[in-house]
């Protein structure tokens, strides 16, 4: 189908913002969206932005790929303000292609990423990277897995299936013994014998949380994680990025800390005061170890769209203790947690996109309410917080942005000072340059019905549905995914 009735098609299923009439090339040169803003101690050429994108693409070691590079060049031809890098493991510990920065080996291939993004954006767009830690996730087990090699066997355990099912015997079984009645169980009586935790632990797959301080390495995160997310910032900024986002966002270790559901008692949970220190020791650390010649800025949850978790009055209280501490932007994101994800199949992982707090992070045209903007009221209320307190961080807004007249108007009503599209670039990574030449009506537009998420979900390579089968006749292997039927980057 053409790009034209693909257009044409969309719009009449409401899956495009409409755009009855794009800015010529002189009307975009006078647009703010377009104009410079501070960041830190840089300037953005612009106040567009492209948040990260976890691809999939990095090497099983975490390394830059040819992949990696070609993906951030072709997002640098389309000349964002802010290009922000992938989530990138701060720890050297294997965790599937997903990018680290956890050990020096690592600076040659991020070292490549920065020159290739330098060069492809004529050095226009500033480059950050996203650095997040996250606990231990297990896949689903099956359940004789489950009942017979995980599950932990003890007194509190016996006694339930003693009681249970009226089998005193079950306090003295041999343990295989006793795996092998647990194994038989009917699934209806698993509710009566486990604990939440081990039923969570059989449906969704084992998942360590912060509160776990009965593990010594989640016990000794306060200790850890600052000089982990310092060490890597100080790396990013040897391969030349212009800065770091720390990642407080989402299902991850920071936003953990941040999250109400933080019932720790050590000091780094329970209170306000506590829910925060964390995140401030780590900015602390960052800034001590990389000074002021950094972007230092962060992403964090406007609200967590979960129960019990936490609301925009948190995030307003914690956006303004970072900025006062010095952080230089606060990126605003909404949802995306394991807490209310859907249970996965028997041998996949639960990813936090696909509950109801995943459908905000990531919004697509069949949510109610729509998806267009729908984050950006989180955006304002930080932004408001932060200027009533005499601050000038710069607020960076994402979730439904889809035309270059509700950037505008975003920056116009002053809700944000830099406004982000993450799915819109995937689908046309040359879209801002095309509106700011006049050429709008030649965007591809986003559908918004999350294609592309669902491949990051089976980390399977992220392309988009819009480009992915164009043309693949003619390309090399190294441009198409691993089993050759998609194109790996934008035409
Ligand atoms: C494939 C994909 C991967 C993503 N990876 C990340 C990530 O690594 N870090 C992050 O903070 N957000 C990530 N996001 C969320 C986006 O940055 C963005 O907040 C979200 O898609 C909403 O913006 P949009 O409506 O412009 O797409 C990802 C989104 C997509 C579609
Ligand atoms: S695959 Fe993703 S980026 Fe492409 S049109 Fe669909 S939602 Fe938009």
């Amino acid at each position: 189908m053409s790009d034209a009735r693909a257009d044409a098609d969309a719009r009449r299923l409401g899956r495009v913002l409409p755009v009855e009439r794009w800015p010529d090339a002189d009307e975009a040169s006078r647009m703010r969206w377009f104009s410079p803003r501070a960041l830190g101690p840089r300037q953005a050429e612009q106040r567009t932005w492209i948040p990260a994108m976890v691809p999939w693409r990095a090497s099983l070691e975490g390394e830059v790929t040819p992949a990696v590079l070609s993906w951030y060049r072709r997002f640098a031809l389309g000349r964002p303000g802010v290009l922000v890098v992938e989530a990138t493991g701060v720890r050297d510990v294997p965790s599937g292609p997903l990018l680290r920065i956890g050990h020096d080996r690592y600076l040659p291939g991020l070292r490549r990423l920065c020159r290739e993004v330098r060069e492809a954006s004529g050095g226009r767009t500033l480059l950050l990277i996203q650095l997040i830690d996250f606990l231990a996730l297990k896949r689903r087990p099956t359940r004789e897995r489950f009942f017979l090699r995980f599950l932990i066997v003890d007194r509190a355990l016996r006694l339930r299936a003693a009681t249970a099912l009226e089998e005193p015997e079950c306090l003295e079984l041999p343990e295989d013994d006793f795996r092998q009645r647990l194994l038989a169980l009917d699934p209806s009586q698993e509710e009566a014998l486990l604990s939440p935790r081990q039923l969570e632990d059989l449906r969704r797959g084992y998942r360590e949380r912060v509160t776990d301080t009965q593990l010594p390495e989640v016990r000794d995160l306060p200790r850890t994680l600052p000089g982990r997310f310092a060490e890597a910032a100080d790396r990013a900024r040897r391969a030349g990025f212009d800065g770091v986002e720390l990642h407080y966002a989402h299902a991850y270790t920071m936003a953990s800390f941040l999250s109400r559901l933080n019932t720790r008692t050590d000091g780094y949970g329970d209170s306000d005061a506590g829910r925060l220190r964390l995140p401030l020791e780590v900015l602390a650390a960052v800034r001590a170890r990389v000074g002021d010649e950094l972007v230092v800025g962060a992403r964090l949850l406007g609200d967590e769209a979960i129960s019990g978790g936490s609301r925009i009055e948190d995030a307003e209280r914690a956006s303004l203790a970072l900025a006062r501490a010095g952080l230089d932007f606060v990126s605003v994101s909404k949802g995306g947690k394991f807490e209310d994800a859907r249970a996965p199949k028997v041998g996949e992982a639960i990813y936090p996109y696909t509950g109801p707090s995943g459908h905000e992070c990531m919004p697509t045209v069949r949510i109610e309410g729509g998806c267009f903007g729908r984050n950006v009221p989180l955006a304002s209320r930080i932004r408001l917080a932060l200027r009533d307190a005499g601050l000038d961080t710069p607020v960076v807004t994402a979730g439904g942005i889809a035309s270059p007249w509700q950037a505008e108007a975003i920056l116009d009503r002053g809700e944000a000072d830099f406004v982000a599209a993450a799915r819109q670039s995937l689908a046309d990574p040359d879209w801002l340059l095309k509106t700011r030449r006049g050429h709008g009506e030649q965007v591809r537009r986003c559908f918004f019905t999350n294609y592309c998420e669902a491949l990051d979900q089976h980390q399977r390579e992220v392309t988009c549905q819009r480009w992915d089968r164009l043309d693949l006749d003619e390309l090399p292997a190294e441009e198409r995914s691993r089993d050759g039927a998609r194109r790996l980057t934008a035409p």
